[in-house]
């Protein structure tokens, strides 16, 4: 997506670490036209698939699944994140470890927010190691509710994740796809579907 691609050269800031910061209009102060687009291009890009709920984790992944559940039509359920778990029987509860952050974290979602009838399709700001989507499908498993596939705003194809994804045969639109970080500028891969 070109107008992200721009976005992200002229307003992302290359920290140590391999990690980008865009906090000017993703992570912090959010662009709204900016997640508009970003909403019609994983409607276009997953036109077909009979989505019913759009799962995602807070906060970050909130503000692209809110706008993306608004071209589908469907509810946008973010999971919470937990420091420590207190297993409820009202939950479905799974372990996400960051291994930006070091730190494990437990994310939960609601059962009478997900069930066996749903067509899920999670939407999420980054994926770099592919856990926050992993915790996220083990609770669509759980559910027993269908995954449909993943959109990913930023995706860094360097870091394991897609790799994870794409093993088990899950269809993953990234919309903005970075190959490496060089002398603190961002490389995007080549192939772009627009
Ligand atoms: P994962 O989400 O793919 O598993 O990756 P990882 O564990 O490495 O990332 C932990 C957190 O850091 C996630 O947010 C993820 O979105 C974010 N992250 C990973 N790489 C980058 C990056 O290059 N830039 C930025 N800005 N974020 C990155 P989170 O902890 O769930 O936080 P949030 O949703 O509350 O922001
Ligand atoms: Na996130
Ligand atoms: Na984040």
């Amino acid at each position: 997506m070109k107008l992200l691609e721009q976005k992200i050269r002229s307003n992302g800031q290359v920290l140590p670490g391999d990690v980008l910061k865009v906090d000017s209009f993703l992570n912090h102060q959010v662009d709204p036209e900016l997640m508009s687009e970003v909403g019609k291009e994983f409607k276009r890009h997953f036109a077909d698939a009979p989505v019913t709920k759009i799962l995602t984790v807070e906060s970050s992944g909130i503000a692209p699944a809110v706008f993306t559940g608004y071209e589908f039509k469907v509810p946008v359920v973010f999971a919470r994140k937990h420091k420590s778990v207190t297993l409820k029987d009202d939950m479905y509860t799974s372990v996400v470890y960051s291994y930006t952050k070091k730190v494990s974290n437990h994310i939960s979602i609601a059962r009478k927010f997900l069930s066996a009838d749903d067509s899920v399709l999670i939407i999420d700001d980054f994926l770099a190691n592919g856990q926050a989507v992993e915790g996220l499908i083990d609770i669509i498993n759980q559910a027993g509710a269908k995954l449909l596939g993943v959109g990913i705003v930023i995706e860094k194809t360097f870091q394991k994740g897609r790799q994870l994804l794409d093993k088990r045969d899950i269809p993953v639109y990234s919309l903005a796809r970075i190959k490496a970080f060089e002398n603190g500028q961002v490389v995007f891969t080549e192939e772009q579907e627009k």
